[in-house]
């Protein structure tokens, strides 16, 4: 019985391909990117189908040559029901804000399914048709299936990290923001790559039937060390940078796993999820104004986020606040007013009543802009998704290189929920964050700036801005001060 021939097989995953190369090119854009979400679902389905049939064809030919059904056929439902299961329920449940380590979470198990399946394609070669037999495992595939295990042991163990420091609530010191640094770390991790090299090579040119299992599994414990030596050095504000990064390995594991198990779907699939990251993470460092090298050195932000406790042992400095009456009275009477989103606004979910403010604004006749950072939030683009699911219209959003030469003839500018973004700390070059590109809102004619208190942001810095003689400071959950304005703006 052949449910699907192999031509059909090639067919069916091109087709999976040129719908996932459409995704990304939705997801560019938020315009685009409900249809861009569609074409990665369909593209998906179409692969996942597609393997089924495949997996049935395999396994009714193993039975007409009398091999038996070993493809386990139930295990295969039984993964498929629990791993689907588990991810639709996270997909539904899960908050916006808590997305970067919910793709954390599962940039790890990518990372450990690689490392599974490498494992069992060492052990089994001939149940993978990568060898018959009785037969060593050819030295090409050996080569695969190195890669694809230490850059999914990496990839694992980094991802857990990566989960704890951006869940920032465990007290594990490993899962915390702070960089972990000791004399010699970055000799060690030269050593340690070296060392699980010399293995690997050892076991890709070992010569007999059976795999050399001592140095395969010795690289690959070196290898979950590893990714936990180099994300730990990595403090707060790179963190953008690290999440890229690693959905980057993600992706280049299953692509290796892809030519393990000659898979085209794999390969193409995890050359995109790859190549994508990579530039991802390019466009990161680029907002961060940092080098690729220099992040993965690690440290940055490291001072900083020593003081995140609070900024405990800096003097208290006068601040200037006010309602959020005085805040609506301001912004009504001004002419010009740009809102500088941040992750705080993500939290208290204000974007709907900040819609609202916005529109009650611009019936009085002011002009209103929306600012976006590339890092503001947790999580790439998380500004422009949270201010697109209140429906706000694209041509008042602007993008920081955009906007940056308007304040200085602006207003007031309206900071919600932001505090690294628009930090005057970076233009310092002592300071840990000296570099990164600000929205600079220090420029504007009057700032005002809602928070709940006087605590530092994600990378622990005391801010500047919120003591400058122009700025008032308005205390309080982002989502009641904005429908506070909201009423008083009516
Ligand atoms: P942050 O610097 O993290 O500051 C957010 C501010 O929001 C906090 O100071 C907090 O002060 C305030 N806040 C929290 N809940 C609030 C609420 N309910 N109402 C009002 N204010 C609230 O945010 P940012 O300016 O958006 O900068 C992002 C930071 O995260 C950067 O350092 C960036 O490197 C890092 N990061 C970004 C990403 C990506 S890819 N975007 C990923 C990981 C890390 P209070 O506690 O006083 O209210």
């Amino acid at each position: 019985m052949s449910f699907i021939s192999l031509n059909l097989v090639t067919m069916m995953y091109l087709i999976a391909s040129v719908c996932f190369i459409q995704a990304l090119k939705g997801l560019s854009s938020p315009a685009n990117a409900r249809r861009g979400n569609a074409f990665g679902m369909t593209g998906m389905a179409i692969a996942a189908v597609t393997t089924v049939a495949l997996i049935l064809k395999l396994r009714a030919e193993a039975a007409s040559a009398g091999a038996g059904n070993g493809l386990g056929l139930g295990l295969v439902a039984l993964g498929v029901v629990v791993g689907g299961g588990i991810g639709a329920y996270l997909a539904k449940t899960v908050e916006m804000t808590k997305m970067p380590e919910l793709v954390a979470a599962m940039h790890s198990l990518i990372g450990l399914a690689a490392v599974c399946i490498a494992v069992a394609a060492v052990s089994e070669p001939h149940a993978f048709n990568i060898a018959q037999a009785g037969q060593a495992l050819p030295v090409g595939n050996r080569i695969e299936l190195f890669i694809g295990t230490f850059v999914g042991a990496i990839t694992f163990s980094g991802s857990v990290i990566a989960f704890g420091k951006l869940a920032g609530k465990y007290k594990f010191r490993l899962f915390q923001g702070a960089p972990v640094v000791f004399a010699g770390q970055h000799m060690l991790n030269l050593v340690l790559a070296i060392v699980m090299v010399g293995l690997g090579l050892a076991f890709v040119f070992a010569g007999g039937v059976e795999p050399a299992w001592t140095p395969f599994i010795i690289m690959t414990a070196i290898a979950f060390v590893l990714g936990v030596l180099i994300i730990i050095p990595i403090g707060g504000a790179d963190m953008p940078v690290v999440v890229s990064m690693l959905n980057s390995y993600s992706g280049w594991a299953a692509a290796g796993i892809g030519f393990s198990l000659n898979n085209s779907m794999l390969i193409i699939a995890g050359s995109l999820v790859g190549s994508s990251g990579a530039i991802l993470s390019y466009i990161m460092c680029k907002a961060m104004n940092r080098s690729f090298f220099n992040v993965i050195l690690g440290g940055f932000g490291g001072d900083a986020a020593a003081a995140s406790s609070g900024g405990g042992s800096q003097p208290a400095r006068p601040v200037k606040s006010g309602s959020a009456d005085d805040a609506a009275f301001i912004m009504a009477n001004a002419e010009t007013v740009i809102i500088v989103p941040g992750y705080g606004l993500a939290v208290a979910r204000a974007q709907h009543s900040l819609k609202e403010l916005v529109e009650k604004l611009t019936h009085k006749g002011v002009t209103v802009k929306y600012a976006i950072h590339p890092v503001a939030g947790r999580m790439p683009g998380h500004m422009n998704v949270l201010l697109a699911e209140a429906e706000v219209p694209y041509d008042q959003v602007f993008e920081m290189e955009d906007i940056n030469g308007e304040f200085g003839q602006t207003d007031v500018v309206l900071v919600l929920g932001a505090n690294d973004v628009v930090n005057p700390a970076a233009k310092d070059p002592k300071s840990p964050i000296a570099g990164m590109p600000i929205l600079e809102a220090y420029k504007a004619k009057s700032i005002i700036v809602n928070k709940r208190s006087m605590a530092s942001g994600y990378a622990g810095l005391d801010n500047d801005l919120f003591y400058q003689a122009n700025t008032m400071m308005v205390f309080g959950d982002a989502k009641k001060v904005i429908e506070d304005m909201v009423k008083a703006v009516e």
